[in-house]
């Protein structure tokens, strides 16, 4: 193995590792060979739109290129527990697809390029599992039963299988939620690519007269730095849609608005960045828009401060709360109780309905974060994360304060929250805040041994953003 592949091998060891804490039993000593599994893959199939010869378009199955580091559809992956031994199945080269889309890697380039023992071509796996009738075969979904992939498995017989095993999912999620160097290096280049078109739209906020324009923008400069997937789609608001949590349909006028909320985040090799900026319009931040911009910028500096191991994310999430609390107390919108009696009657929860930050990776909502999203209680329901942070894990600070009627209707009607909470807003002040919509500041960070590394660059200095949109200039190295 090179440092320059993609570490699959690696990851297929540490996979293993984890099943084995999970389930023992699996590898004990007095059982024979069928306690040592072998891990079975697929790739999604490449599948037409109906009715129509254009294929839809395709994302890779995470768990299989976290094995593989194969980025390609319709193709298999097996690794053998006892064997130490990683095979990629890949589909032979068909004349008419070369034709149309060009030749595909041939197995010696296969062979250099992917951190694997093995490449075979698909129509050797059901053979290839069928000999192993004393082992116990896992797979994280129902594919080898499944109709359309027939082919592949014509000719297999299994000793043991276990399709759609929780134990071997939980163990890929856990794999996946510590990231080794290369993916790191992976997701700093995605944060580049971010930083970057983030700037841009900064740069160029005078040009956006829609938030479609902002949402061009980004994706324009992501493509040129290389990245031609975005981690999710685009969130581009302005004014009252800035209240929308994950307001995608980026269709409105931006003209009179006060803020332009952009969450963007590009897609480096199938790995994920996730950053939201708040701009004023004009450069001009309005007094409450500044407020409501300093108090979240506040949550999130605090927040992120205390990032190191060990430390429970639940307890940085009330910490958010509490500075929410205390800034809203200040400003007069929350009157008349003393910050722990607002904290316990969950009406902060109407202005923050979300969580503090997620696990990020390969998905945007990455895996093992342990939400429980039936939790009772208000505060904890929507985050994404309830453990403590070990070195390694990726995961976002994003803090916000919104006004979205939707959401702080019901807690002002006493729906929501304790038994009299919403005695604790000054609604007549409140009506001030409506056209600020919300303010998120969102960051990519990683815990370290000691603390913490914020890979996004991107300034979030108020009075920088304003002197960047009037100027429509952003750092040299942003052009660089
Ligand atoms: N981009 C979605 C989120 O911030 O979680
Ligand atoms: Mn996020
Ligand atoms: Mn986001």
């Amino acid at each position: 193995m090179t440092s320059d592949k993609y570490p699959a091998k690696q990851h297929a060891r540490t996979v293993t590792k984890q099943l084995f804490s999970l389930q023992p039993k699996f590898f004990s000593s007095d059982l024979n060979n069928s306690g040592s599994p072998l891990f079975l893959l697929a790739s999604p199939q490449s599948v037409n739109w109906p009715f129509c010869d254009q294929q839809q378009p395709f994302r890779q199955n995470r768990n299989f290129y976290y094995l593989s580091g194969c980025d390609r559809p319709d193709c298999y992956l097996t690794y053998d527990t006892l064997n130490d031994k990683l095979v990629l199945y890949l589909p032979p080269i068909d004349d008419e697809d070369v034709m149309w889309s060009g030749m595909p890697e041939t197995i010696l380039e296969a062979q250099e390029h992917y951190d694997v023992d093995e490449i075979r071509l698909t129509p050797q796996l059901g053979s290839d599992v069928s000999i192993l009738v004393d082992r116990t075969v896992f797979t994280v979904e129902p594919l080898v039963k499944a109709e359309t992939r027939k082919e592949a498995f014509i000719t297999a017989t299994f000793g043991h299988l276990r399709e759609s095993d929780p134990f071997l999912l939980s163990a890929l999620e856990e794999a996946r939620l510590t990231k080794d160097e290369y993916e790191l290096s992976l997701m700093r280049r995605a944060s580049l690519i971010s930083d970057k078109a983030h700037y841009r739209v900064m740069a160029n906020l005078k040009e956006a007269f829609n938030e479609t324009h902002v949402h061009a923008e980004f994706v324009y400069h992501s493509i040129r730095e290389g990245s031609k997937n975005q981690s999710y789609d685009p969130i581009c608001c302005s004014g009252r849609t800035c209240s929308t949590l994950h307001w995608v349909t980026n269709d409105q006028d931006t003209a009179g608005k006060q803020l332009l909320l952009i969450d963007a985040g590009a897609e480096w090799k199938n790995y994920a960045s996730d950053v939201t900026r708040v701009l004023p319009f004009n450069g001009e931040w309005t007094k409450e828009a500044r407020s409501i911009y300093d108090l979240v910028l506040k949550m999130q500096s605090e927040c992120m401060s205390r990032v190191r191991p060990g430390i429970l994310w639940d307890d940085l999430h009330l910490l958010a709360h509490e500075i929410l609390i205390e800034g809203f107390l200040e400003l007069g919108i929350f009157k008349g109780g003393s910050k722990e009696e607002i904290l316990e009657s969950r009406i902060s929860a109407a202005f923050l309905p979300h969580g503090l930050g997620h696990t990020l990776g390969m998905d945007t909502h990455d895996t093992a974060g342990h939400a429980n999203y039936s939790d009772p209680d208000l505060l904890f329901r929507y985050l994404r994360i309830r453990r403590k942070l070990i070195p390694g894990m990726m995961i976002t600070v994003e803090p916000g304060v919104y006004f979205s009627p939707f959401v702080i209707d019901p807690f002002l009607k006493g729906e929501l929250g304790q038994p009299g909470a919403e005695k604790y807003i000054d609604r007549l002040l409140l009506e001030k805040y409506w056209d600020v919509g919300g303010v998120r500041i969102e960051d990519d960070v990683l815990v370290t041994e000691n603390g913490f590394e914020n890979f996004t660059k991107v300034t979030k200095d108020p009075d920088e953003i304003a002197e960047i949109v009037k100027s429509g200039k952003a750092p040299d190295w942003v052009y660089v």
